[in-house]
């Protein structure tokens, strides 16, 4: 209703205290939620990133966040989400006054160069016709000691800053990522380029790009339409696709 609506309460939302995972639960219950609808939890047992790895989720600390999206026109039409989650959490935090946010191809957010926050999409259906999202978003906002020491890569907190409670945090999140859907929906990864472009935290600098069998040299050169990156070798533009590779500074 219509109360509801200004409280920015537009879909559901499924709280846990604990729960294995965000993103699992939702995978696990898609037949019956909504787009726009959101899970979170205080806890985690079983938080996970990219390709099996973990995502340390302490107790109450920090933001665990899904949402649910449905695409009608398939899986296919999904490459380059990530990004504009990347998109969507960047302004939601820019917003809150958040200096030194960096965007990594193609699923980290970066405080002053370190690992504020992870994107882990997720999907089932076809390639062409219905399709499911799970979108996955980790927040760090105070991170206990205990927990930082597991980490195997610099990380970071908004721990200091002047930042509202994590209902609040979710709420606008929820919102900008209902909006930017909608915009990629109608309008493809192109209305995003500028915005990604105006936060990646590698363009003009050298990377390497770290692939099952190789390791690639170059200067970065942001993305295209597809949501590939780019990268200039030896004078020469090439595009990589997502999925297995790791961006790293050279
Ligand atoms: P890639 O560049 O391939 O995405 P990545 O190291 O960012 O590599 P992901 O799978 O995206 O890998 O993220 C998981 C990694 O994130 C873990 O291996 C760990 O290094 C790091 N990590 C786990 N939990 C946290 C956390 N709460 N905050 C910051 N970083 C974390
Ligand atoms: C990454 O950087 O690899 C992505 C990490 C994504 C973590 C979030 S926390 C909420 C959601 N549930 C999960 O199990 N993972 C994502």
């Amino acid at each position: 209703d219509e109360s509801r609506l200004k409280q920015g309460i537009e879909r559901r939302c499924f709280y846990f205290d604990d729960i294995p995972s965000t993103n699992a639960f939702m995978l696990s219950h898609s037949e019956e939620l909504e787009s726009g609808d959101v899970c979170i939890a205080e806890h985690q047992s079983a938080g996970r990133g990219r390709r099996g790895r973990k995502w340390v989720s302490p107790y109450g600390s920090h933001l665990y966040f899904s949402l649910f999206w449905r695409l009608t026109d398939g899986m296919s039409k999904a490459m380059g989400l990530s990004l504009v989650v990347g998109c969507s959490l960047a302004k939601v935090l820019k917003d809150l006054g958040v200096a030194g946010i960096g965007l990594k191809w193609p699923n980290d957010v970066y405080l002053d160069g370190r690992k504020l926050a992870g994107i882990l999409v997720e999907m089932k259906g076809q390639a062409d016709s219905n399709c499911e999202l799970i979108i996955g978003i980790g927040v760090n906002m105070a991170m206990p000691d205990a927990q930082g020491e597991v980490i195997d890569q610099p990380w970071a907190d908004l721990q200091g800053l002047a930042m509202p409670g994590k209902t609040e945090f979710a709420v606008r999140l929820q919102r900008q990522l209902q909006a930017d859907l909608a915009l990629f929906e109608r309008e493809g990864l192109k209305a995003f380029l500028e915005r990604w472009q105006a936060s990646d935290s590698f363009i003009g600098k050298p990377v390497n790009l770290i692939m099952a069998d190789k390791v690639e040299t170059g200067i970065c050169r942001g993305i295209d339409e597809q949501g590939a990156l780019l990268l200039e070798v030896a004078g020469e533009s090439k595009s990589y696709i997502g999925g297995e590779i790791s961006l790293r500074p050279a």
